[in-house]
Formats: structure tokens, C-alpha cells, sequence
């Protein structure tokens, strides 16, 4: 065995009574240690190029010792028998998986001329998606595989065809079926109607609604005059069908309700719906008539929401937002200090493509600009589209963006973000090649991480020093 180990990995040194210690974290693989200085340079020697024994004497160590020393990294997840193993450990910043969901929007049409409306929807678009044409999109994701179809808009509601798509994904082609509403047209009819669809579907169905606060002045401010109170109504009737947990409530946080954090998942908890999703404006479509500083909440409040959430026990309702400015190492919040990866972004990039109701594509629903378009569903198949040159093209744009960000080249986190969302930062710049909105939001909870873990690590230190 030539072993090896990353040659960028993260290395940071602290003192504890006295003696030098580090905290060395993989990029690649997202594992982490805390060693000696005796760790720290066997992990510089496994450079894949030497035998253990070659090792050994370089650090003239005893072949034992270094044996001991090299399992134990082994088991770990920071050494590998040789570079061959590693790679294959290796998880990219971008990465070509295959697709696991589609966000479809079935019409432009809309009931509501939301403010913040990334896709400007009201009107009808000429050559809209027919039902055929949808259920060819939708064919192309597996039957029963539990694969994810998000129904949206516009309202897809509106769409005379709505029953049929939802019927045909979810029980005839057994897909888990997501829908994206304002919740206006959900009346007792259509409430029976959905609670028999979701009977039926293997894998169910979630009715995504949208609201903008927690109480009728805030959310009617960007829905419209009446809103909160017919959503309010909707809810109820979903739930009066034993519907619950096909509930999910979708909140863009702004300035004008970020402070009704707490008042909302109190508002979710009471209904005990499945899911609260927080996530934020994106600078797209009507909100370009809004001005931009009076609404994106600072960095600061992100965090303290981030710290909100991670704490609240876990309890029946799901809560769900992008407090980490994507950061993930847990499978429950996405993110968590005691989580036991070190958090990193991977941008799964075609993992849930958006299709627009004239069969555009997007590689993901963050882009939204003309410009990104890979191509039509009226042309050529997903899996093509996929293959195709221009999806090419933005999937090396992305993985090289970074190299070309100037506060990126010097950033000690650049191999755990890569720059973060090239989507968010061309929705908020008209350029890749720029930082997104949560930089400063990722440093502070990857630096957040690491504290967490080194005074962990101190305390178990100390606790053993005293039990001896
Ligand atoms: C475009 S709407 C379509 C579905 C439905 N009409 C609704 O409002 O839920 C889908 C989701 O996008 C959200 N949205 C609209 N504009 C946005 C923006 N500028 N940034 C982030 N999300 C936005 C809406 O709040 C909604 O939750
Ligand atoms: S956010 Fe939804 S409800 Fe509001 S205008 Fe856009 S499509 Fe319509
Ligand atoms: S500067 Fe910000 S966006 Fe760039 S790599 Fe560092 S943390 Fe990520």
C-alpha cells in the first residue's frame, strides 16, 4: 500500500494546556480529526507515492507506530490504501447526478400579482405546454421510482388539466408529487379531490402554499389585499380532511417578516403540518420594481434565525431553510453542529432541472435568465438535453467559477464552497463570476463548526483528565 491522504487539506492549530493540537478537515471527503503534530505529518507523507516503511523511516517512527497511526487514520476517512481509493471516496463541489426531480411550470397564468413574483406570472403565455406534451415530460421519470414532480407555476391550479397531470403523475406513473400553490382555488371540491389523489398515490402527494408573514398585513402586502384569511380558510379545509401532513407552508423571508421567524413555526407547529420552508427573495422578475436593500434581510438575521432553528427541539413539523447559505453535513436541518461530516456545499446541479410552461430547461430552479436556458422539452428529450453542449458549457462554468471570484483565490474555505450558488450570484449580479449573497453567512458557520468541535474536544479532554 501507497497510502494517501488530500493535499488541501484544512489545517488549524490550537493550544490545549499548553501542547500544540490540530484540527485537520478533508475537503474532499468532508471527514475531520484532531491530532498531535505526529498526525498532522504522517498525513503530510501519505502522498500516495510512498510504502508505509518509506514513511516510517522519514519520520523515523517504528514501522509499528506508524501502522497504528496510519489505521487509525484509515478508519477515519483521512488516509486511503492508495490516490485510486481516494478519489473514488472524493464528492466534487459540482456535481453531473442524475435526476431525481422536476420542477414543471405547468401555466404563467395567476389569480395573484404577487410583488416578489420571480416569474412576473399573471397573464396566460402564448404556445403554453398541452397535456400531451406535459405527460411526455413527465414520462421521463421513471414509474414508481419515488421520484419528485413539482407541479407549479403561475397558479397551477388554474390550469383546466390540473386533476388529469396530478392524477397521472402521482397514481398512474407513481410519482411523489409536490404542488406549488396560492392556495385560492383549494375549496371543499377541490380539497376532496386532492385528499382522493393522495389516497391513492403510492408515495403521496404535498401541497406546497405560499405565505408571506404570519399575520394578514404582512403576507397581504406582497399577495394582495384578503389573501392570508382565503389561505387560512384553504388550510383549514385541507385539514378538516385529515390532511396535515400534506401540508407544507413556503415563507420568502424579507425584511418585513423575518422577525415573525418565531411566530411562524409557532403558527406550524399549532397546525402540526408535515413541513415549514423558509427560503429568500431571489432578485428576479417583479421584484426588479422593488428596491432590493429595503427588502433582503442582513446577514446578521440570517443568522440568528440560523441559530433559532438549530434551537428548537425536533419535534412533528418539519423546518427547513437555507440559513447556512447552503452548507450541508446533516440529514436533518441540512445543517447541524453535531453533525458529523464537516459542512461543505455541493451543487447538484441538474438534480431537479425547472421546465417552464413553454418546455424551456434550466439545470436547476435557482436560474431563471435567458441566457442559461439548456434547452426545449419540444426537441429533445431530458437525458439529451443533458449530454448537449450547452449544459456542458454551464457545468464547466460552474466548476471553474471560483478560480475566478479575486476574494475566492485567497479564501481558506474556497474547496468546502467553490463560490458558492453560481445561480444566486448571476440572479443577483448578472455574473457568475461573483460571490453569492451568503459568503459571509458559510464563514461564519464553518467557523462556527470548527469552534464547536474544538471545545467539544477540550471538554472530553478535561472530563477524562478528572475521572482519572
Ligand atoms: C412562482 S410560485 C408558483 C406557485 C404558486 N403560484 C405560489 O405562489 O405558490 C412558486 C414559489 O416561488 C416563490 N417565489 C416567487 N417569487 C420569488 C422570488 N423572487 N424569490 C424567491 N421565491 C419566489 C413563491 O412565493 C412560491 O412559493
Ligand atoms: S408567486 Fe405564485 S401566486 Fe404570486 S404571482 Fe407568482 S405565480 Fe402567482
Ligand atoms: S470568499 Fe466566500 S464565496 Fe468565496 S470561497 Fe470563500 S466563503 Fe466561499
Amino acid at each position: 500500500m501507497q497510502p494517501y491522504a488530500a493535499r488541501d487539506l484544512l489545517v488549524r492549530t490550537f493550544y490545549l494546556d499548553g501542547e500544540q493540537a490540530f484540527f485537520i478537515a478533508d475537503p474532499n471527503t468532508q471527514r475531520w480529526i484532531i491530532g498531535n503534530q505526529e498526525t498532522r505529518d504522517l498525513l503530510q507523507c501519505a502522498d500516495g507515492l510512498q510504502s508505509e516503511r518509506q514513511i516510517a523511516e522519514r519520520l523515523a517512527a517504528s514501522p509499528g507506530r506508524t501502522e497504528e497511526l496510519l489505521g487509525l487514520l484509515i478508519n477515519e476517512g483521512l488516509v486511503f490504501q492508495d490516490k485510486t481509493l481516494f478519489r473514488k471516496q472524493c464528492m466534487p463541489l459540482v456535481c453531473d447526478r442524475e435526476i431525481l426531480a422536476l420542477h414543471l411550470e405547468i401555466t404563467n397564468q395567476c389569480n395573484l400579482r404577487c410583488t416578489h413574483c420571480y416569474l412576473s406570472s399573471g397573464a396566460k403565455k402564448k404556445n403554453e405546454l398541452g397535456l400531451q406534451e406535459i405527460m411526455d415530460i413527465i414520462d421521463q421519470l421513471e414509474p414508481g421510482s419515488g421520484k419528485k414532480l413539482c407541479i407549479t407555476g403561475g397558479e397551477p391550479l388554474l390550469h383546466p388539466d390540473f386533476f388529469n397531470i396530478i392524477e397521472y403523475a402521482a397514481v398512474t406513473r407513481g410519482l411523489e408529487v409536490d404542488i406549488y400553490t396560492n392556495a385560492l382555488l383549494i375549496d371543499d371540491e377541490t380539497a376532496a379531490r386532492l385528499q382522493d389523489i393522495r389516497d391513492r398515490a403510492p408515495f403521496g402527494i404535498n401541497i406546497q402554499i405560499s405565505i408571506e408573514g404570519a399575520d394578514a398585513e404582512t403576507n397581504d402586502m406582497v399577495r394582495g389585499k384578503g389573501v392570508f384569511d382565503k389561505v387560512g380558510q384553504a388550510v383549514n379545509r385541507l385539514i378538516n380532511r385529515g390532511m396535515e401532513k400534506n401540508i407544507v407552508l413556503f415563507v420568502c423571508l424579507t425584511k418585513d417578516n423575518i422577525s415573525q421567524f418565531d411566530a411562524l413555526v409557532t403558527m406550524a407547529e399549532t397546525l402540526r403540518i408535515k413541513a415549514l420552508k423558509f427560503s429568500q427573495w431571489q432578485k428576479q422578475g417583479r421584484t426588479y420594481e422593488t428596491s432590493w436593500a429595503d427588502k433582503s434581510p442582513t446577514s446578521e438575521e440570517w443568522i440568528h434565525c440560523g441559530h433559532r432553528l438549530l434551537s428548537y427541539p425536533h419535534r412533528d413539523t418539519i423546518l427547513l431553510g437555507n440559513f447556512w447559505g447552503d452548507l450541508k453535513n446533516d440529514s436533518h436541518l441540512g445543517f447541524g453542529l453535531t453533525g458529523k461530516l464537516f459542512p461543505k456545499l455541493v451543487c447538484n446541479l441538474k438534480v431537479a432541472p425547472r421546465i417552464d410552461c413553454q418546455g424551456n430547461v434550466w439545470s436547476c430552479q435557482v436560474f431563471v435568465d435567458q441566457a442559461s436556458i439548456v434547452g426545449n422539452t419540444r426537441k429533445t428529450t431530458l437525458s439529451q438535453i443533458f449530454s448537449d453542449r450547452p449544459y456542458k458549457n454551464l457545468f464547466r462554468l460552474c466548476t471553474e467559477r471560483e478560480s475566478h471570484i479575486t476574494e475566492c483565490a485567497t479564501c481558506q474555505w474556497k474547496s468546502f464552497c467553490g463560490g458558492g450558488c453560481a445561480g444566486f450570484a448571476y440572479a443577483e449580479n448578472e455574473n457568475y463570476h461573483m460571490r453569492d449573497f451568503f459568503c459571509s453567512i458559510r464563514t461564519y458557520w464553518l467557523e462556527q463548526f470548527l469552534t464547536h468541535k474544538i471545545e467539544q474536544y477540550k471538554l472530553q479532554r478535561w472530563s477524562a483528565a478528572a475521572n482519572f
